[in-house]
């Protein structure tokens, strides 16, 4: 796959979740744009991709170059820069793409710590990246609950449900997403109004993490699902 519709653009992608998403993504062999607001340092992680998956078709370029050449924008950048990075791309945001909003709003924007989240006034994080994408560009909520070293740990399952939510097309192209990555499960989170409840949910596991003692960092699953969803 490799035509601009299945490419996936990773903003930030030289972060930790944005880098582990790469990896993985890479491996499962679909085209990764890596950006960056220094096209170098894109550039730099995607050698780091490419040493760890060899064959892998990933490129770095700087976050707008990025989001001209994919149909999925995925927006991996600390929430405290969510507006700010989407306003440096609104112009290379066209219709038909879709951005997928993993940011938590955790506390940490504020001074405070990781264990909680503050409000936001469109009720999520990924609300508020509806409010200011252009028409016709959908956003789907999903990755929040997913650990970045899980993601990074390649030749390990990393072991987690991944609650989509957003309108119903989107929504089920981020869905199928998921499987591509040994271990991750997409669950069907309805609207975008839901990604409330998923942002929390990781406030709650950070403070898991600390208090089990777990640097790799927790996963949910969900039961009971019947067999074939
Ligand atoms: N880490 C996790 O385990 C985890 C788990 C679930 C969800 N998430 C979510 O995933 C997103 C990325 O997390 P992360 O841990 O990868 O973050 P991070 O490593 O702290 O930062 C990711 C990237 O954001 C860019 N960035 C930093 N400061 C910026 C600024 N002032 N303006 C614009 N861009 C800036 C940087 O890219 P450039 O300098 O290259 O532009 C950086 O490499 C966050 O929204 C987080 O809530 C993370």
């Amino acid at each position: 796959m490799s035509n601009t519709q299945d490419t996936i653009a990773i903003l930030g992608g030289t972060g930790d979740q944005g880098l582990g998403l790469a990896l993985r993504f890479c491996q499962a062999g679909r085209r990764v744009l890596i950006g960056s607001r220094k096209a170098e340092r894109a550039v730099e992680a995607a050698e780091n991709v490419r040493s760890q998956v060899p064959g892998a078709q990933v490129e770095g370029l700087g976050n707008e170059e990025a989001t001209a050449g994919a149909g999925i924008v995925i927006l991996s950048v600390p929430f405290e820069h969510t507006a700010g990075t989407l306003k440096t791309i609104k112009e290379s945001l066209r219709e038909g793409q879709i951005v997928v909003s993993m940011a938590v709003p955790l506390a940490t924007a504020i001074g405070d710590g990781a264990v909680r989240t503050v409000g936001i006034w469109q009720g999520s994080a990924a609300e508020l990246v509806a409010s200011l994408v252009p028409k016709g560009v959908e956003v789907v909520s999903a990755f929040q609950n997913v650990s970045a070293h899980r993601l990074q740990h390649l030749g390990h399952p990393v072991e987690c449900d991944v609650v989509v939510s957003g309108a119903k097309a989107a929504r089920e192209a981020i869905m199928a997403l998921c499987p591509l990555v040994d271990g991750l499960r997409a669950l069907d989170g309805g609207p975008l109004s839901n990604a409330r409840i998923v942002e929390e949910l990781t406030a709650l596991i950070i403070g898991l993490n600390i208090r089990h003692k777990a640097p790799d960092g927790l996963g949910i699953r969900f039961t009971g699902l019947p067999e074939g969803h």
